[in-house]
């Protein structure tokens, strides 16, 4: 949020040495400005603003991991988006919110003035909202562009994260982060969640053989791809995979995807500049082509969702029908919801634990649950140690499930096999 980032033009360090001690005092002096009016624009206590360690995630065996989230939106989405924030937030995870180009940019300043307005999110600091834009096709390539240029921003930024998880605004969480963070304590940290299958079946032409272009790529506005005439023979260099484009990523498995000096990452990108809803093939392709991590995969999304019938081409908006099976599925994130549907207020009560306007609920969370007259209090307005969670019924299960599908994965060694 706040960019404290400064960059010292070099004619400034030709200066003579009482001019440059005059230069370095204003400078310090600017710096404490600009810290006490932060300490003074907050309304953090005294205790919690002396206890800065206490803030600082600690990492090592037996404690839970760090996620980190991007989240991404476009035209009207902002609000959706935080609210989803709310309902995955915890202290220890690290956030990037996206609207791309067909937002406008007051709707931007807005999602990132809502996220300064929140003291947790202010004490933490562990939200960024991304201030440019581009364009974005969510069914063509353009949309990996952007989740790439994410997981990019988020390895600079924020050295300790574990796993990149990715959300779009439809998506809503069904279990807390307490929970996710449970389930995900004893996994190895080189497991990703690709769901993934080589039996390209009707997409194989459809997807792989037609060629589209996407023009989100090179205009300004989110556009809609067009398919060219010609068509192209499905690649031999390298083995198609794809899959659900929601995926939950190592960090090993993004830096391989950003910084590796192999040339598989880089070439499949521009292979699947041309291939329509990229995203359900860019990293199951790369990861299953890539001896080093193809035994890292875990065959699954850990998300629940509903095709109607017969299927469209994005599942159906869940509504209150859906909630027994969608809360017993097992999974950790489920879409597509209606913005402010009876089924997200049914899973904020009831799964969440999330006040009007709070946050999910977590043994983060300190504060006083009731008042002295029984009415419910937010108790994460204020925060204890972040270091540990308290999972429920449905964290263990979660847990249960990764370590069958982890079971299953390594007794079986098909990855990327089918
Ligand atoms: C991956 O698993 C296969 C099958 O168990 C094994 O042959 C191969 O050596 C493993 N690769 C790595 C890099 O560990
Ligand atoms: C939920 O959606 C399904 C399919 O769209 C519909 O048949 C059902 O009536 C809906 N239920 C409610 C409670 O709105």
């Amino acid at each position: 949020m706040d960019n404290c980032r400064t960059i010292i033009p070099m004619r400034l360090l030709k200066l003579s040495t009482r001019l440059r001690v005059l230069v370095f005092v204003v400078i310090a002096l600017g710096f404490v400005a600009f810290f006490s009016y932060n300490l003074e624009g907050s309304v953090l206590s005294k205790k919690e603003k002396l206890d800065i360690t206490s803030r600082i995630p600690m990492k090592g065996p037996g404690k839970p991991p760090i996620l980190s989230y991007w989240i991404s939106g476009s035209e009207g989405e902002g609000k959706k988006i935080f609210r989803l924030l709310k309902a995955v937030y915890h202290p220890r995870n690290r956030y990037l919110l996206h609207l791309d180009a067909g937002s406008r940019a007051s709707e931007r300043n807005e999602l990132a003035r809502l996220v300064r307005t929140e003291k947790v999110f202010r004490a933490f600091s562990n939200i960024e909202v991304m201030g440019s834009s581009y364009a974005v096709d969510r069914t063509a390539s353009s949309v990996v562009a952007a989740t790439l240029h994410g997981a990019a921003v988020m390895l600079k930024i924020w050295k300790d994260w574990d796993w990149f998880i990715t959300l779009s605004a439809s998506d809503y969480p069904i279990v807390t982060q307490d929970d996710l963070l449970h389930a995900f304590t004893s996994l190895p940290r080189d497991r990703n969640f690709i769901d993934h299958t080589s039996d390209l079946g009707w997409k194989e032409f459809e997807r792989f053989d037609k060629i589209i272009v996407d023009p989100s790529l090179y205009m300004d506005k989110n556009l809609k791809y067009f398919v060219a005439s010609e068509t192209r023979p499905t690649p031999d260099a390298f083995r198609i995979f794809t899959g659900s484009p929601w995926v939950i990523l190592s960090r090993a498995f993004v830096e391989q995807c950003i910084y590796s000096l192999d040339n598989l990452p880089r070439k499949l990108l521009m292979y699947f500049t041309n291939v329509a809803y990229a995203a359900e093939s860019y990293f199951q392709t790369v990861i299953c082509n890539s001896p080093e991590f193809q035994n890292t995969t875990i065959n699954n999304d850990l998300r629940y969702f509903v095709w109607d019938n017969p299927p469209a081409l994005e599942p159906h908006f869940l509504n209150l029908s859906d909630y027994r099976a969608m809360v017993d599925s097992g999974a950790a994130f489920a879409r597509r919801f209606v913005e402010d549907d009876p089924i997200i207020r049914k899973l904020d009560n009831e799964v969440l634990k999330r006040m009007p306007n709070g946050v999910s609920y977590g043994k983060w969370c300190s504060g006083p649950t009731r008042d002295q007259k029984g009415n419910k209090l937010d108790a994460c307005s204020t925060w204890g140690d972040i270091n540990s969670v308290k999972p429920r019924a449905t964290g263990k299960k979660l847990r249960r499930l990764i370590a069958r599908l982890v079971w299953d994965e390594t007794a079986r060694s098909n990855q990327c096999k089918v």
